[in-house]
């Protein structure tokens, strides 16, 4: 199967009740990790490559590890996906790269600067076959430092931060995008709530009117889970009071409401390191990386697999592959039969 974009992904998810999963990948095993999931669980799966793992890992391998991936699971619609790029040029290289998805984030920046570097960025994917995301209204976590404000600055206002619908409409409509990362609650990281927990679904709601079909996405989506966190605190690590998106909000904003991709970096760092912290409290003589980093693999896996149910996008493979068909592209050999 060659890599595919996210439109006959989102044209199915966005009222089929399910959001395809977006995870970071970074090097061989995290990847490893998500491809195993999605293959074991039949779902549709989005690669995303952020600035700094185009930096740390160097993009020519990257690559390479996703063509093996798509080589090994021929049956799986992938596609692969920039995440928060910050420039056009970025983009335009990415697009070079193979990639067939892209994120242009210009949130931080004033709403009409926000427009035109999203609407250069939809000029030059469109014209080479790929699609594009862009964001308005600001996230906790990362975003909230950009702009120099305090987690508690952030979490009192945050009704002015989130995603504006009115304001969605005329950036949808002046920029050609084809999917919107909204602001809703969320945040970057493992610290995401100081108080409650709680996403914003009446925003969801009133996105969805303004911007009738368009699909949503939603960012800071990793729900943290506290065994993950207890496992890193008994075996050595610092992290009080991390908190994540609770894992019933994030299943009824994919099978309520129009979101159809969600972005898991956080899950699966927590994944990786709790394993290898525990194998190292554990094993304090093992040296070698295969006997930490193959377990920590293994705990991707899982972590995976639990996203996808909650995601409801477990099944949920070969339907996309119909409706890429359906599309005008060609069958993967796989499916013909
Ligand atoms: O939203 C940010 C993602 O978790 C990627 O993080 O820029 O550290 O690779 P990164
Ligand atoms: P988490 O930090 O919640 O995993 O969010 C990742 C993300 O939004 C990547 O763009
Ligand atoms: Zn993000």
């Amino acid at each position: 199967m060659p890599l595919m974009t996210t439109k006959p992904m989102f044209d199915l998810a966005y009222d089929g009740g399910f959001a395809v999963g977006a995870f970071n990948v970074n090097n061989m095993e995290i990847t490893q990790g998500i491809i195993e999931a999605c293959a074991a669980e039949k779902s549709p799966l989005i690669l995303q490559i952020s600035k700094g793992a185009r930096k740390y890992a160097k993009m020519n391998y990257l690559k390479h590890i996703i063509d093996a991936a798509v080589e090994e699971y021929p049956e799986l619609p992938i596609a692969i996906h920039l995440d928060h790029g910050d420039t056009v040029d970025l983009v335009n290289t990415c697009i070079r790269d193979g990639f067939t998805s892209v994120m242009i984030d210009g949130s931080h920046h004033p709403y009409e600067e926000n427009v035109k570097v999203s609407a250069d960025a939809v000029k030059s994917a469109h014209a080479a076959g790929v699609v594009v995301e862009a964001e308005l209204g600001m996230l906790g976590g990362i975003e909230e430092d950009v702009v120099g404000l305090s987690a508690e600055e952030y979490e009192k206002n945050v009704e002015k931060f989130l995603t504006d619908p009115v304001q969605a409409a005329d950036f949808a409509k002046r920029t050609g995008i084809d999917s919107l990362a909204v602001a809703i609650g969320t945040s970057h990281g493992a610290y995401k709530f100081k108080h409650e927990a709680k996403l914003a679904f009446n925003r969801i709601e009133q996105i969805m009117k303004t911007c009738p079909g368009l699909p949503l996405v939603m960012h800071g989506s990793s729900s943290v889970p506290q065994e993950f966190i207890d496992l890193v605190n008994k075996y050595g690590g610092k992290m009080p009071n991390a908190k994540g998106v609770p894992e019933d909000q994030i299943h009824m904003a994919v099978s309520k409401y129009g979101v159809c991709k969600v972005n898991i970096d956080t899950d699966l760092r927590l994944a990786l390191t709790a394993k290898i912290r525990e194998v190292f409290a554990t094993k304090p003589s093992e040296f070698d990386p295969r006997n930490y980093l193959g377990p920590g693999r293994e705990a991707i896996i899982g972590m995976v697999r639990r996203k996808l149910h909650v995601l409801n996008s477990a099944g949920k493979a070969e339907a996309v592959i119909r409706q890429w068909e359906k599309l005008g592209k060609p069958l993967p050999s796989f499916y013909k039969k």
